[in-house]
């Protein structure tokens, strides 16, 4: 009896064995696992014939079924492994990476035109010994205006179309606060340039409700409109690269006196006749003068012991003119094909 039950489960173990050695997918291995080692496995349909062996007869059997199991549930766990290996394997064969192909190209950035004017901007000017400091965007009305000689129903307020902000701050409309700033915590001699957003509601081809401008103001004893002339020419010799022709022409600012606008002589196409034709034009690009000795005196300073010239520009302008464009909106739409030029 014993014998017979033992024979048949080194049937099952050896049947068992083999279907597992050439199972080919991992459905069929689980078809054998519930077949020889589920609940209704036939291993278990042996075990069922225990309960007609003697009280001895038992646990041989129950031992040698154990055996059984456990050889089957090592070789079924090895077997899947294997199985599971070679379906990653095969999956990686299929969808597989070529190393060897070439990448995609990567595309290197570079500067925006206008921070790089910037840059170009400033690294003369340092150069030229001065330093570079910074103001705030939200100002008040005393350093954007007040300080700067316009007070309240200055008629000047009109030129500057303020962006007014809650609590009697507003967002400042040129650089010129900066000078207000830098002077309050410097002492003479000062030569300061200030390159920042300014804001004006304003909105055309060649204007946008922000810009940016440049700075520049020096302050000593005795500081002439020469100096003034001198500083400016260089600045735009050298960011232009060639000898330009400039001229002054008088303006008005009121926080500069006398005050003046420079233009740039310079080559542009123009329809004559219906022919396109290189012309010289003046073209104007800063504004500028020697600071206004109420200014001077809202700064700290004597107006009697120190003169000084201030300048402002367009940054934006003088981007245009180097690159040649003319429609200023080109810089703030980021068109990566046209940045991609510079
Ligand atoms: N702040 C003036 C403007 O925005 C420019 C300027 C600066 C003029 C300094 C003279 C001196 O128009």
């Amino acid at each position: 009896m014993l014998e017979t039950h033992i024979v048949s489960l080194d049937k099952i173990q050896s049947e068992a064995l083999k279907a597992i050695r050439s199972a080919k997918s991992l459905k069929a291995m689980d078809e054998i696992r519930v077949k020889y080692l589920g609940k209704k496995s036939v291993v278990n349909s042996v075990m069922r014939g225990m309960k007609d062996l003697t009280p001895l007869e038992k646990p041989i059997l129950g031992q040698r079924a154990n055996v059984t199991k456990e050889t089957l549930q090592k070789a079924v766990s090895e077997k899947l492994k294997e199985l599971e290996q070679a379906e990653v394997q095969g999956k990686i064969n299929k969808e597989g990476l070529d190393v060897t192909l070439p990448g995609l190209p990567i595309e290197r950035g570079r500067s925006h035109p206008l921070t790089r004017i910037i840059e170009e901007v400033e690294d003369i000017f340092i150069s030229m010994g001065f330093t570079v400091e910074d103001g705030p965007e939200i100002e008040d009305d005393f350093h954007n205006f007040e300080a700067l000689n316009i007070p309240p129903h200055h008629p000047a307020r009109d030129m500057h179309d303020t962006f007014y902000l809650p609590g009697e701050r507003l967002l400042r409309t040129h650089t010129s606060p900066v000078q207000v700033r830098a002077m309050q915590r410097n002492k003479p001699p000062l030569a300061v340039i200030s390159v920042g957003k300014v804001y004006r509601v304003d909105q055309d081809p060649t204007h946008s409700p922000m810009f940016q401008q440049v700075e520049g103001f020096m302050i000593d004893k005795k500081i002439t409109f020469g100096n003034l002339k001198g500083a400016l020419h260089q600045f735009i010799t050298t960011l232009f690269g060639e000898e330009k022709e400039v001229r002054f022409r008088p303006s008005y600012f009121p926080f500069t006196e006398p005050s003046a606008e420079m233009d740039v002589k310079w080559q542009v196409s123009r329809e004559i006749d219906g022919v396109m034709t290189e012309v010289e034009e003046w073209l104007e690009i800063l504004g500028a003068g020697m600071i206004h000795p109420e200014v001077m005196r809202y700064g700290g300073y004597d107006p009697n012991e120190y003169t000084g010239f201030a300048f402002g520009a367009g940054i934006e302008r003088l981007a245009l003119l180097k690159y040649g464009l003319k429609n200023l909106r080109v810089f703030f739409e980021n068109d990566v094909r046209f940045l991609k030029q510079f």
